[in-house]
């Protein structure tokens, strides 16, 4: 049985649509449309429904992500301490902007709010690695640890 069939046959309801995406985003990374057109048809759940639900919360990715996904903070012990700066530095010297990949699929680029390391802001995540007290010339070398 392959995968997406795996976690439909664990549903039946349209009130599950939530924990549905959610374990389809966990094993896949993201909800291609592909699995969502096989939500709608195993489920019974209009598309335009699944998709209402996909894009209105955050936490549900439509695109795969990168290899590795840098969160750089804006939280307000990281904003006072000129995040902003180095959030533009990273769209620039990575050629994308506020949630997007890179062509090589390298990064992918998420500003988010507190990591829980505001003690060394400004911080930022990558995949499940903090950094704290970032400087420009901080983050290019640990840019190039995550080749
Ligand atoms: S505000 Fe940036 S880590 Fe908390």
């Amino acid at each position: 049985m392959e995968k997406i069939d795996e976690i439909l046959s664990r549903y039946s309801d349209r009130s599950e649509l939530i924990d549905i995406l959610e374990d389809i985003q966990e094993a896949f990374g993201y909800l291609s449309e592909e699995n969502m057109k096989k939500v709608e048809q195993t489920i019974k759940i209009p598309l335009v429904e699944i998709y209402g639900v996909a894009t209105f919360y955050t936490s549900f990715k439509l695109k795969p992500s990168g290899r590795h996904v840098i969160k750089i903070c804006s939280g307000t012990s990281c904003h006072v301490k000129d995040a902003d700066t180095l959030h533009s530095h990273l769209e620039e010297k990575l050629g994308i902007r506020n949630g997007e990949t890179t062509g090589d699929g390298r990064y992918t680029l998420e500003q988010v709010n507190c990591i829980g390391a505001c003690a060394l802001a400004p911080a930022m995540m990558i995949d499940h690695e903090v950094f704290g007290q970032l400087t420009k010339e901080k983050i290019d070398s640990i840019i190039e640890q995550f080749k």
